[in-house]
């Protein structure tokens, strides 16, 4: 699919598939397109050029979707002069489906954790509980396709895993769900497959442990009982380079030194470190695996940890 908005090119001959049942994660920096892609999965975008096909049945460039599909991008629509009960009650008789009863709406609402302030308006709700409400709101069809653009925004660590659940049991019963985030963590914990876009074009899809391969050599904290000594073997060890004047990010600076290089190259580092009389204190990845794909794919990585 392609769209453009004047000059700005949104989304640049994106080819993506997601199968059915699958949670599919998408990733990318601000204005990568993310939010354009979900919107032409839920019909509120038309696309300029491309084919889009969705539970069996094709849709051309889009606009209007299959039922079935669910979700929302940038927020969910709410009243907020209605409480959460009365918000999932009017969005249910308005989609004119079969009229969710009251003990419906409460079920979901205790699904997504809000039954205790079911009956408070949305005016009052926190970033977080407009989220949780907006998930209960896209799940009041039973949609076979749920799309939500970071939908883990705003929430706390115990809503996120509360949220996580309600879409892991989704999946789980058969329903796809397309969603986007900035958390690598989040992606890794959820996902089953992700897609990495960087202006508009797709720069990685698929299993979420391919991405993390994907990263070549990473820069790795070394502290040591003798930075001097460690220093000199390093210099010592083939396809390893120490990092100048990269700051380690950590404690224990003044001890630590950056490292690049091949994963084997640092298990040879391990073994010439030890056999040096070199005790090894800490060894790891200074960004984790999947952050560094993407700071690496995207090609944001610039240093961007000074
Ligand atoms: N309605 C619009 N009018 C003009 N430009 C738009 C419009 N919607 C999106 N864009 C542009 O298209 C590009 C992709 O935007 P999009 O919102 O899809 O990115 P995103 O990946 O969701 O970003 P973020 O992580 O910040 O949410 C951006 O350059 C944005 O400025
Ligand atoms: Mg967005």
């Amino acid at each position: 699919m392609s769209k453009t908005f004047g000059e700005v090119i949104a989304l640049d001959g994106v080819d993506l598939d997601v199968a059915p049942g699958h949670i599919h994660g998408l990733v990318g920096p601000n204005g990568a397109g993310k939010t354009t892609l979900l919107g032409l999965l839920l019909g509120l975008v038309v696309a300029d050029g491309g084919t889009l096909e969705m539970l069996g049945a094709s849709v051309g460039r889009a606009f209007s979707v299959p039922g079935g599909v669910a979700g929302f991008v940038e927020g969910p629509g709410l009243y907020p002069t209605l409480t959460a009960r009365q918000n999932l009650a009017a969005l249910a008789s308005l989609r004119s489906e079969p009229t969710a009863r009251a003990a419906d709406v409460d079920a979901l609402l205790d699904r997504v954790g809000l039954l205790e302030v079911a009956g408070d308006a949305v005016r009052g709700f926190s970033l977080g509980m407009r989220q949780r409400l907006g998930l209960a709101a896209a799940l009041l069809g039973e949609p076979r396709l749920l799309v939500l653009d970071e939908p883990a925004n705003g929430l706390d660590p115990a809503g996120k895993r509360q949220v996580h659940e309600v879409l892991a049991g989704l999946a789980e019963a058969g329903t796809t769900v397309v969603l986007s985030s900035h958390r690598m963590d989040d992606l890794t914990a959820l996902c089953d497959e992700v897609t990495l876009l960087s202006t508009g074009r797709v720069v990685f899809s698929g299993p979420v442990a391919k991405l993390a391969a994907e990263s070549g050599d990473l820069d790795h904290r070394l502290v040591t009982s003798d930075p001097v000594g460690a220093r000199r073997v390093v210099d010592g060890t083939p396809s390893l380079s120490l990092v100048p004047g990269r700051r380690a990010q950590a404690p224990r600076d003044e001890q630590a030194l950056v490292v690049r290089g091949p994963e084997a190259a640092l298990d040879d580092l391990v073994g010439r470190l030890v056999g040096a009389g070199i005790a090894i204190r800490e060894l790891g990845p200074v960004v984790p695996l999947l952050e560094a794909a993407f700071l690496a794919l995207t090609g944001t990585d610039e240093e961007a940890a000074r």
